[in-house]
C-alpha cells in the first residue's frame, strides 16, 4: 500500500522529536539575509549563525524539512531535471541538526535506525560512503550499525566533503546510497557515485570548519551535525518507485499537464511534462517567498526557469499561458506542509501568467 508523502515527512519529524529534537519551520527559499546565496540551497543555510558561534539556538537539537532550490551557484542540477528521475530545481531536504550537541555516533546510528527499523529498507541495498581521511566515521558505521563492512566505501573531497558555497561552514560527510535497480545480485561498489540506480538518499555532514574568503579552513569553536535527506527520493523508494515523478508529489501535477495539453506522457518520454512539473514548483515557492522575475540575479534565474518551462510547453503545443493553471494543483499537494502556497496563491498565479504572456509575445514575434 502506498505511503503518502505527508506521512513520510511526519514520520521523519516524529522520529527525531522523540530523540529530543525541536521542530523548526523551513526558512524562506529566498535567503533575504544571506548575500552569498541567490536561493536557499541546503537545510543548513538558516543555521549558519549557530554553526559559526554567532548566535545561540533555542534548542541544541533540531529537525526540519527545508525548501531548497539548486539552479545557480555551487549546487546546480538544472540540466539533469526531467531527464533523470531524481534531480529537481526545487526539492525538500529533511534534516536533523546538532548545534554543538551530539556528533558522529548518534547521527550515524539514528539514520540507520530510521532507514532500516522504522522504514524497513533492505540493508542489502544500502551503501555508505565516507571521506577518505575520516576513519572515525568508518569505525562508527561498523561498531554502531549492522551494515556489512564491504558496503562502506571511501571517496575524496568532491563526493565526501560538503560545502554550501565558496565560503562558510563545512566538513567531511558520510552519505547513504540506495540501490534502486531490479536485480540486487548485480550490485557492486563501482556503481556508487557512478550509476543512477545507486541513489544518494541522505548526507550526514560533520560541520567542523569555516572556509574563509581566501579559501582557508578554520576549526569552528564547536562541532555540529548537518544532515540532508532527499525527501522526494525517499518518498519514491518507500513506495517502490524508481522515479520521483511516480509519487503523490508529482502525479497530480503531471495529470493536470496532460489534461491541459491533451498530450500524454508518452510524448518525448514524458520529459516536457516532468520539466514543467518540476519548474512550477520552483516558481511557485520562490514567488510565494517574495522573489520576483527580473533581469538580474535571482530575478533572472526565475525568469529563465519560467521561460524554460514555457519552451517545454511548446513541445506539447501549448502556446497560450498555461503554467499558472498548475498552481492550484500544486497548492493542493503541498499546502498542508507549506501553507504559504495557499496564502500567496493569487499573487503567484498573477505573476506567472503575466510573465508567461510577455514571453509568449516575444516568441511569437520571433525574437
Ligand atoms: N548540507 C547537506 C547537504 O546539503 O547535502
Amino acid at each position: 500500500m502506498a505511503i503518502s508523502s505527508t506521512d513520510i515527512r511526519q514520520q521523519f519529524i516524529d522520529f527525531f522529536q522523540k530523540k529530543e529534537h525541536q521542530f523548526v519551520r523551513s526558512s524562506s527559499v529566498v535567503p533575504h539575509e544571506d548575500p552569498t546565496l541567490l536561493f536557499t540551497n541546503a537545510g543548513m543555510n538558516q543555521f549558519k549563525p549557530y554553526f559559526m558561534g554567532l548566535q545561540t539556538p533555542e534548542s541544541r537539537r533540531a529537525v526540519n524539512s527545508q525548501k531548497c532550490i539548486r539552479v545557480s551557484g555551487k549546487h546546480n542540477d538544472l540540466e539533469e531535471v526531467g531527464v533523470d528521475d531524481y534531480h529537481h530545481t526545487f526539492f525538500e531536504m529533511l534534516g536533523n541538526w546538532s548545534f554543538g550537541d551530539y556528533y558522529k555516533k548518534e547521527a550515524i546510528s539514528w539514520a540507520w535506525e530510521l532507514l532500516t527499523e522504522v522504514w524497513t529498507l533492505e540493508k542489502d541495498r544500502l551503501w555508505v560512503s565516507i571521506f577518505q581521511d575520516d576513519d572515525e566515521s568508518g569505525d562508527l558505521w561498523k561498531e554502531h550499525t549492522d551494515i556489512h563492512p564491504n558496503r562502506i566505501l571511501k571517496f575524496g573531497h568532491k563526493d565526501n566533503f560538503w560545502e554550501m558555497g565558496d565560503t562558510g561552514p563545512c566538513g567531511p560527510c558520510t552519505e547513504i546510497h540506495y540501490y534502486t535497480g531490479d536485480d540486487p545480485d548485480k550490485q557492486s561498489a563501482e556503481g556508487v557515485n557512478a550509476l543512477a540506480e545507486y541513489r544518494e538518499i541522505w548526507n550526514l555532514v560533520f560541520i567542523q570548519y569555516n572556509r574563509d574568503g581566501e579559501g582557508n579552513l578554520h576549526e569552528l569553536p564547536e562541532k555540529h551535525v548537518d544532515t540532508g535527506a532527499g525527501f522526494e527520493r525517499i518518498v519514491a523508494i518507500l513506495n517502490g518507485k524508481s522515479s520521483n515523478y511516480e509519487t503523490d508529489l508529482f502525479i497530480p501535477i503531471l495529470d493536470k499537464i496532460v489534461e491541459i495539453s491533451g498530450k500524454s506522457l508518452e510524448i518525448n518520454d514524458g520529459i516536457p511534462h516532468r520539466v514543467i512539473a518540476d519548474h512550477v514548483r520552483m516558481l511557485a515557492f520562490s514567488l510565494a517567498d517574495g522573489a520576483m522575475p527580473g533581469n538580474e540575479g535571482r530575478g533572472y534565474v526565475l525568469r529563465r526557469v519560467l521561460r524554460r518551462a514555457a519552451r517545454f510547453g511548446r513541445m506539447l503545443e501549448m502556446k497560450d499561458p498555461f503554467i499558472y493553471k498548475l498552481v492550484n494543483t500544486l497548492s493542493g499537494v503541498m499546502c498542508s506542509a507549506f501553507p504559504e502556497l495557499k496564502e500567496k496563491q493569487k499573487h503567484v498565479k498573477k505573476v506567472i501568467k503575466a510573465e508567461e504572456s510577455s514571453f509568449n509575445e516575444t516568441l511569437d514575434r520571433g525574437l
